[in-house]
């Protein structure tokens, strides 16, 4: 079995390479130098490219030939996209329609990262077959590329990830636990929305659910995340205390209020029945999901330390 994750240098992705089995033939792209694999899963061959430039993306696609393509690259910053609508079209979009065209051509198999921001978040626990509606730019990006994909051929799967919690297994990545017990760790307050409901995920289970979507037969949209509905405030306050610092280093914010910020959904939580029906990677509440990231970052720091 060949494997193509793309976003190789990112959070997700990061995690689904660590853990992708070991006796398949693994290929990761990434826009910087490889970033180092903090697992031992080792082997991944890495390929260094600009998905926007579509004649060398071509190229590769057709030099690796993946069975099973995991697209997780993609312009993630909401506020970014919001201001640069033509890189997030061509980057969120224009690159999935041409992965998800070789993926249909040569009858390759296609799992993309989408994203709980495709919901308006007026409702809670949204469901796979609720109808999506994007308040951003880059939720009515993903939103065009979910259809394209599921458009492209009926073996591919949309998986809308919750909020990723977590350190990045390599690289730095999108993630904000990261920041915020940095942040804790100078003294510094953090503020975050009580507005803003989520079912965060933390990224060594979704790795875990990412790989074994890649060998399933199941096709369509697949919500996953964790199995705790919690405001982002609430959540990084559990993160604080269980990063040894005070809870009340963290203040609220209406991020509805905040000027210059793209409008994010309130309540954008994830019924994840589906996924618990379907998979065999056990799904987490939050507490679990915080101490499997705060263990394994440990058991990593160990490794490195008496590494000589
Ligand atoms: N993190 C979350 O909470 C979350 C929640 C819901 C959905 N998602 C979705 O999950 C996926 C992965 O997100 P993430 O958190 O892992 O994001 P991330 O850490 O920002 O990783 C995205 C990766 O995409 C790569 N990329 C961007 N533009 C590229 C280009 N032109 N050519 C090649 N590579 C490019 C970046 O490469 P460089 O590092 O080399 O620039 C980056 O490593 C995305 O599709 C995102 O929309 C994430």
């Amino acid at each position: 079995m060949k494997l193509l994750v793309t976003g190789y240098n990112g959070f997700v992705a990061g995690s689904a390479l660590a853990q992708a089995p070991g006796d398949w033939e693994v290929h990761g792209i990434g826009r910087s130098p490889a970033a180092v694999i903090a697992s031992d899963r080792g082997g991944v061959v890495y390929h260094q490219a600009d998905l926007l430039e579509k004649k060398s993306l071509d190229g590769l696609l057709r030099q690796i030939k993946p069975d099973v393509l995991l697209h997780a690259a993609a312009i993630a910053n909401i506020d970014f996209c919001e201001a640069n609508r033509v890189m997030a079209e061509g980057m969120n979009v224009g690159v999935t329609a041409q992965i998800a065209a070789f993926a249909a051509e040569t009858g390759a198999k296609l799992v993309f990262c989408s994203t709980d921001s495709v919901f308006d978040g007026q409702k809670s626990y949204y469901r796979e077959e609720d109808p999506p509606h994007p308040l951003n730019f880059y939720a009515e990006t993903k939103c065009k590329a979910e259809e394209i994909v599921l458009a492209a051929s009926d073996i591919n799967i949309v998986a809308r990830l919750s909020l990723v919690m977590g350190w990045p297994v390599m690289g730095k990545g999108n993630s904000f636990l990261a920041d915020l017990v940095e942040k804790l760790g100078k003294g510094e307050q953090a503020a975050f929305p009580e507005n803003e409901i989520r079912t965060p995920i933390d990224v060594i289970t979704l790795g875990a659910a990412l790989n074994e979507l890649t060998t399933s037969s199941y096709a369509g949209i697949l919500h996953l995340s964790g199995n705790t509905r919690i405001n982002r405030y609430q959540m990084a306050r559990q993160i604080a205390v269980r990063a040894g610092y005070a809870e009340d280093l963290i203040r609220t914010v209406d991020s509805n209020a905040l000027p210059g910020r793209a409008p994010r959904p309130n309540d954008a939580s994830l019924d994840n029945t589906r996924a618990r029906n379907l998979l065999q990677t056990p799904f987490l509440s939050l507490e679990e999901g915080l101490e499997k990231s705060f263990m394994e970052k440990e058991k990593r720091e160990i490794k490195t330390h008496i590494q000589p």
